[in-house]
């Protein structure tokens, strides 16, 4: 993941905007709120690898 997005200088914003609408996405499909913490959960550890400036 950290080589895959190596300077691309994505900002922690980007990361926040994609969040957002996996969230939106997740809610107007109505997941349930287990499963939409699980897969929040998954992509929260990747932040450090993508987000590369502020
Ligand atoms: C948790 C969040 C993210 C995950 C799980 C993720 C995952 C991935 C994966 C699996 C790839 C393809 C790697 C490959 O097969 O070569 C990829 C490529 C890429 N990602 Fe992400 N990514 C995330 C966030 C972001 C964000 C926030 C951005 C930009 C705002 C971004 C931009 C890109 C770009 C531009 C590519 C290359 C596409 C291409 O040239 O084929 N990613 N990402």
């Amino acid at each position: 993941m950290k080589t895959t997005h190596a300077g691309m200088k994505i900002p922690n914003g980007e990361f926040g905007v994609l969040v957002e609408d996996l969230v939106k996405a997740l809610d107007l499909f109505k997941v349930l709120a287990q499963e939409k913490g699980e897969l929040l959960g998954f992509l929260e550890p990747m932040k450090k690898n993508i987000v590369e400036t502020l």
